[in-house]
């Protein structure tokens, strides 16, 4: 598979393990971590380590974190994020319900082993986590349809999507009262379905869009500057970058409207994102961290219902990691994508 000429479209279905379909990621149970009580207990453990120290998430690596068995597990949970499914679930992490900076801790601590953390947006950064390092992914009462709104902020449906990061990894400290379901579908997947039955669409995905930066442009522009391919097959690895609501909201601050084959392209997505057969439905529970590689698996959430009070609120803690390790990709690809984070990883860190 690998090519001498980096990129290109691919025409084949791609074999990789990524590629599942919802029975295929169901019927195999190795990429769900459950810890036993002595991992737990260690966790417990690292997270009084850096107490003692009055470190908080953001401002500790490793060595302050230390877990003495569990980190022998931590490249396995690597390797599968990158050459596996694409998708990793560890269970049973201490998660005080009640005690989100512990969470937040604990979610820092376990990335640690996992990758870089990158910097997210203050909007999210509700216990001032130093360089908005941790997201606080709760209700804020946000109106999901304002100009520039994080729908993050609010309770309402998010369609499937990736985020700007090689990882991103979600610990579940308190679940909704009803709904607040998360889904993810394999974007690996969804382009061999695409293959076989609507090649005429992906031209289109391949030559992307223009993303909303919602206020974010680093220097005023509200636009991308250039079409984000939704899929690029660069170094014999195909990658996704699917993000439809800064789609919709980029095309109408450029004033105008996705053409034909734009909208095919979009609606083609959507539609195989949403197959029964595809998506795969998690049951997020408190202690429950879920991992996923952005550029192979696309995630979504249903809207919820919450307890009345704010210490009741359905919260997930969200880390986005860098993982040098992971794979290469085109400029053309990662530049200028919504926060630019990964632009900014990859001037820092890629030759592209
Ligand atoms: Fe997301």
């Amino acid at each position: 598979m690998k090519e001498t000429s980096k990129t290109s479209m691919l025409q084949t279905p791609t074999p990789e393990a990524s590629a599942w379909s919802r029975s295929e990621l169901a019927a195999d149970p190795s990429w769900i971590f459950q810890l036993t009580p002595a991992q737990a207990q260690e966790v417990r453990a690292a997270v009084s380590a850096v107490n003692a120290k009055n470190l908080r998430a953001g401002e500790f690596g490793k060595e302050d974190f230390p877990l003495p068995t569990l980190a022998a597990v931590m490249p396995e949970i690597v390797r599968q994020m990158e050459d596996g499914r694409g998708v990793v679930l560890i269970r049973g992490l201490p998660v005080n319900p009640v005690d989100d900076e512990d969470a937040t801790k604990i979610l820092w601590g376990i990335g640690t082993y996992l990758g870089r953390g990158l910097k997210q947006t203050e909007r999210v950064n509700l216990l001032n986590i130093k360089d908005n390092l941790v997201g606080h992914i709760i209700d804020q009462g946000m109106d999901p349809n304002a100009v520039n709104a994080d729908r993050n902020r609010s309770n309402a449906d998010l369609e499937p999507h990736c985020d700007p990061s090689d990882y991103v990894a979600l610990l579940c400290v308190r679940p909704a009262l009803k709904g607040g379901v998360s889904h993810i579908v394999s974007s690996t997947r969804i382009y061999n379905e695409l293959l076989e039955d609507q090649p005429e669409v992906l031209p289109a995905l391949y030559s992307g869009f223009y993303h909303d930066l919602r206020g974010k442009g680093a220097d005023g522009h509200e636009v991308t500057s250039r079409r984000i391919p939704v899929y690029t097959y660069y170094d014999g690895k195909l990658s996704c970058n699917h993000h439809p609501a800064t789609v919709y909201t980029g095309a109408k601050k450029l004033g105008r409207e996705l053409d034909p084959e734009e909208q095919a392209a979009m609606l083609a997505m959507r539609e195989a994102a949403e197959r029964e057969d595809l998506k795969y439905e998690m049951d997020m529970r408190t202690g429950d961290l879920q991992l996923l590689n952005n550029y192979t698996i696309l995630h979504s959430r249903t809207d919820w219902v919450d307890a009345p009070e704010w210490e009741r609120k359905r919260l997930m803690l969200r880390l986005w990691l860098h993982n040098p390790a992971s794979r290469s990709l085109p400029e053309g690809f990662v530049g200028g994508y919504v926060t630019e984070t990964k632009h900014d990883v990859a001037k820092q860190t890629r030759v592209l």
